[in-house]
């Protein structure tokens, strides 16, 4: 399994806490989240959402599934025994359990704004194994069960300082290829002129119509929205 993280997963907690609020994060799901205790983490990275979760309510009981053994090792130390941990691609999902509530915060997939539209932006970069892990999503849930995708800022161009005198940049870019587009993230680490760390990701750009009808097709319905923050789906 390719590990898309690897080069900059040394700097993965620092750069990520400038740019976002995991405490505020994991409130906003914690109130969507309700009475329920089983959670599913899709692209759970180093685990800050969790480590939050927790903190708010000691009684989750949490899985957390990611590609990324280098950000995994992370979430394995930070959360101990706490959580239960696989290096699984969501789109090969296959754990012996049923979950009340799915989510991903910037994981697998993410929902971002470019211009007037939203677009689901995906790790996974083939269509039918991007509906193959929302079946898979689906399988494991509840019925009547909760998926949970955030709104994310990572599609943005960047300059931050870092508390150790690193600087990180990230650019942002979107390439068209045979009618498909994509979401080409930069990331880059300098110690004065030296750099440290460098780092692309893409991300497959589905429109609206095309994820809702993926998302239909495996049993979802659309549930609560917040505009800029998450959309919802309850599993019929
Ligand atoms: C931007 S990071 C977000 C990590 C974490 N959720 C957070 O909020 O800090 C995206 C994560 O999704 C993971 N990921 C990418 N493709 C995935 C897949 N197919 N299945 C599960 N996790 C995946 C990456 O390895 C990475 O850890």
């Amino acid at each position: 399994m390719s590990d898309q993280y690897e080069k900059l997963a040394h700097f993965y907690d620092d750069f990520v806490q400038k740019n976002r609020n995991y405490y505020e994060i994991a409130r906003g799901f914690s109130e969507i989240i309700g009475d329920n205790k089983n959670l599913l983490d899709i692209g759970i990275g180093t685990g800050l959402v969790v480590e939050h979760l927790l903190e708010i309510n000691p009684s989750y009981n949490i899985t957390g599934i990611d590609t990324s053994e280098s950000l995994l090792e992370q979430a394995r130390k930070k959360l101990g025994q706490k959580v239960d941990l696989y290096c699984q691609s969501v789109s090969e999902l296959d754990v012996d359990k049923k979950f009340d509530v799915a989510y991903s915060r910037g994981g697998a997939w993410t929902f971002v704004n470019d211009e007037s539209e939203t677009m689901l932006a995906s790790h996974i970069l083939s269509s039918a194994e991007i509906k193959k892990s929302f079946q898979c999503v689906a399988n494991h849930l509840k019925k009547g069960g909760l998926l949970i995708i955030s709104s994310s800022n990572a599609y943005s161009n960047k300059l931050v300082e870092l508390d150790n005198g690193i600087v990180h940049k990230k650019t942002a870019t979107t390439e068209l290829v045979d009618d498909e587009r994509y979401a080409i993230l930069g990331y880059f680490f300098y110690k004065g002129e030296e750099l440290l760390a460098e780092q692309t990701l893409k991300l497959k750009l589905l429109s609206h119509q095309t994820y809702t009808s993926m998302l239909e097709e495996a049993g979802f319905v659309e549930g609560a929205i917040e505009p800029g923050k998450y959309c919802s789906y309850l599993k019929t």
